[in-house]
């Protein structure tokens, strides 16, 4: 699997996250943001130019080291100051309460140990500071759910870890965060890989 997860995976992981359709989310999600930002799995940067004023700087944590040299390619158009770290969101290498928002956007399906990423996104999120996602994940319908729950098996295997059936908003109010905010609905495409949630949330 080393070729796979080394070369194949990330190209993979760049080209479906180029979809236009993802766009208005980015726009969103990222237009929120301020102060100092931390983005959890970068991926190859399709956020970063995205990030304007009130963003002071943007950490972008991010496992796949090539991954995080794609991001860096794509961090030379952005006029923010952004730093990489080569990390896991399981355990951030950052101080407690040390920064202002916390991006997330499609990861936290691919994230293995998501419970204890959240748990640490809230600690280092100052008390004032504020979440924000955009993510796939279990849908409401129950016909939808049932192949959720039957492809992600085989999917999470080619896919980098991604799982379709993932519960996004009771992950993020079981890891104690206050939700401001949250939309959901499908997006054009099949409907397992389409149900998505759109939010923001407080440390609580
Ligand atoms: C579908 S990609 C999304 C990339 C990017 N967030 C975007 O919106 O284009 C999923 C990302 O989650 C990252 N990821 C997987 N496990 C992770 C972990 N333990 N900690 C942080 N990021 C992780 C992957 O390396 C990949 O960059």
């Amino acid at each position: 699997m080393g070729f796979y997860n080394d070369f194949i995976l990330p190209r993979l992981c760049d080209l479906a996250m180029r979809n236009k359709q993802l766009l208005p989310f980015r726009e969103r999600v990222i237009g929120a943001a301020e102060g100092r930002v931390l983005e959890i799995g970068v991926g190859s940067g399709r956020n970063l130019p995205f990030y304007r004023p009130p963003v002071r700087d943007v950490l972008a944590l991010e496992p796949a080291a090539r991954l995080v040299t794609m991001a860096q390619g794509a961090s030379r158009a952005s006029p923010m100051p952004i730093r990489f770290f080569e990390a896991s969101a399981e355990t951030i290498p950052l101080d407690q309460h040390s920064v202002d928002t916390v991006v997330t956007t499609w990861t936290l399906c691919s994230i293995p140990q998501a419970a204890s990423a959240l748990a640490d996104m809230r600690r280092v999120l100052r008390p004032s500071g504020k979440l924000l996602f955009v993510e796939h994940g279990e849908a409401p319908d129950a016909g939808v759910r049932r192949w959720q729950n039957r492809l992600t098996p085989i999917w999470r295997r080619c896919a980098g870890g991604c799982h379709l059936n993932r519960p996004i908003r009771s992950m993020i109010e079981d890891a104690g965060f206050k939700i401001d905010r949250i939309e959901t609905g499908y997006i054009p495409g099949p409907k397992p890989m389409t149900f998505m949630y759109e939010g923001s949330a407080r440390p609580g």
